[in-house]
């Protein structure tokens, strides 16, 4: 089999781990959200960028839920790898864990997937290489990812329909059990 324009999923899977230190907490004490994101965005591009062999951009992110609050310092590992490869995007999914060091109590904060394409240096989308499923794990990734990106087309056609126009008495009628006050 000639796997010349492959690379394996190994290849680029990617780990960070770091310490959440007093600076990254909110006025709750726990660490902020934006602290992740960014880490996030961080392991995406490192796992992207090592598949694609070249400067890659974050287009999508799907989702992201925080599932437990994380405490200052615990360690924050991130876990990359590439689960799906287009033409010139790709998606990596992550797997977020936060260990108390004392307990060594481990807990699953969330799991994403960002959607990155590959640019050039006049930053035009430029082909990836394709993807090596070398287990069982990696093919189901690989269908779950094609599973989520038709379900992603077809829920984008479906949420236009929030844009649909409505009039003000139709607006009132919905909004009769909600948690406002309409005043006008
Ligand atoms: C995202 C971006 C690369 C899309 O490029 P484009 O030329 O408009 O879009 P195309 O329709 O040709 O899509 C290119 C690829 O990205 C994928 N893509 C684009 N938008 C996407 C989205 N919202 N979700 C998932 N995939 C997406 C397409 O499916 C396509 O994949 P393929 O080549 O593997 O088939 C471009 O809009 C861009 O550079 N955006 C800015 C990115 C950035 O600055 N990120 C940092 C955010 S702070």
């Amino acid at each position: 089999m000639d796997t010349s324009g492959f690379k394996t999923v190994r290849f680029s899977r990617t780990t960070i781990t770091e310490l959440m230190i007093p600076s990254y907490a909110n006025f709750g004490g726990k660490i902020h959200g934006g602290i992740l994101l960014s880490l996030m965005d961080k392991v995406a591009y490192v796992c992207a960028a090592k598949h694609a062999g070249t400067y890659c951009v974050t287009a999508s992110i799907d989702h992201v839920d925080f599932l437990q609050p994380i405490e200052v310092g615990e360690l924050v590992s991130l876990k990359a790898s590439v689960n799906y490869v287009g033409k010139t995007s790709l998606i990596v999914g992550i797997r977020i864990t936060s260990e108390n060091v004392k307990t060594q109590a481990v807990k699953h904060t969330n799991t994403s997937y960002f959607t990155m394409v590959a640019k050039d240096d006049n930053h035009k989308n430029i082909p990836v290489p394709g993807l090596i499923l070398e287990s069982a794990d990696e093919v189901r990734r690989f269908v779950e990812a094609l599973r989520r990106k038709e379900l992603k087309k077809q829920h984008k056609e479906v949420t236009k329909q929030v844009k649909t126009p409505m009039e003000i008495d139709a607006c009132k009628q919905l909004l009769q059990n909600e948690h406002c006050l309409v005043k006008i």
